[in-house]
């Protein structure tokens, strides 16, 4: 058993930069009570970790940043690094919290070019994930942005402005945005078409795409993470036999790889490193014969 641990992998910049803003923002501010606005980045080892630094989160299913805002009364709000819209920000400036913006830099940069075409009077046509908060704070940007989540929600919309700009979230699917984007091509010729996957989601699915002979991919993620949800589409779509999206090496059986020959290993982008290697790790060991005991998942070890 051959096991190929997949490069690039892992954390990217936007991932980095919001956990240690957030950490920064716990060591400069003892004894304030610090909240996160839903889960910093898709993953809830790393939100439980980030506990230890006293730094709580207000998540809850089906809850916009809007309602969550409601649970936060003092204090300072951690905005997440799916970008946050005006109107929330604005409101939790008007509550007296102090705001600290988590956004990753590309979020922000596709906020911006959809705002711009809304200025020139443009409809936009964003594709993205329905209820996630990248998406939510993108729709909240105009009446005129219009979420594009599926054909069925394509083949609802009717536009006849003659500016349209197509745009996306930032961690979609490279080959689901090219299929959605020639459908709408030939709806709306004229439309300007901005494909913002950000360079981490791509370089990471392309990594994938390129994997030859491999007859189990693992994807080490949350299964709330869009990203590590896209890679995992990827690989099915480019015709790896079994693919398994797990949180930890303890969800790992023995039936999953056993019989396996070559098995590669991912992570999404907000996936800690130390969780990815306690998979790779456990692996290898299999390889070498050893039947290994499960690791513990230490929280102070994982940021
Ligand atoms: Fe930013 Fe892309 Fe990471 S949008 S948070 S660099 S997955």
């Amino acid at each position: 058993m051959e096991i190929i641990p997949v490069i690039p992998r892992g954390y990217c910049k936007g991932v980095t930069q919001a956990i240690a803003l957030a950490r920064k923002t716990a060591r400069e501010n003892p004894g304030v009570p610090i909240t996160m606005l839903g889960m910093i980045v898709h993953n809830r080892y790393v939100v439980d970790a980030l506990q230890l630094d006293h730094i709580r989160c207000v998540e809850q299913a089906g809850k916009t940043r809007l309602e969550l805002l409601d649970e936060v009364n003092e204090g300072i709000v951690i905005f997440t690094a799916h970008g946050i819209s005006e109107e929330v920000a604005e409101k939790a400036r008007q509550k007296g919290l102090t705001c600290v913006d988590a956004s990753c830099s590309d979020v922000k940069e596709t906020q911006r070019l959809v705002r711009q075409a809304i200025d020139e009077g443009a409809d936009v046509l964003y594709i993205g994930k329905r209820n996630h908060p990248e998406a939510e704070a993108v729709l909240a940007i105009s009446p005129r942005v219009h979420p594009v989540y599926d054909q069925d929600s394509l083949a609802a919309l009717s536009l006849d402005n003659s500016k349209i700009l197509v745009t996306n979230q930032t961690t979609m699917s490279v080959l689901e945005i090219g299929r959605l984007m020639d459908q709408i091509r030939v709806r709306y010729p004229h439309a300007r078409f901005e494909k913002e996957i950000c360079n981490a989601t791509r370089i990471r699915q392309e990594a994938i795409q390129k994997l030859e002979n491999v007859d189990l991919l693992i994807v080490v993620g949350d299964p709330q993470s869009n990203n590590s949800n896209k890679l995992k589409d990827i690989a099915i779509q480019s015709g790896i036999p079994e693919v398994l999206l797990i949180e930890t090496v303890r969800q790992l059986k023995p039936q999953d790889y056993l019989g396996r020959e070559r098995i590669a290993v991912t992570s999404g982008a907000s996936t800690p490193t130390y969780l990815t290697q306690q998979v790779i790790g456990y692996l290898n060991e299999v390889a070498q014969g050893n039947t290994p005991e499960y690791p513990d998942i230490e929280l102070d070890k994982l940021l």
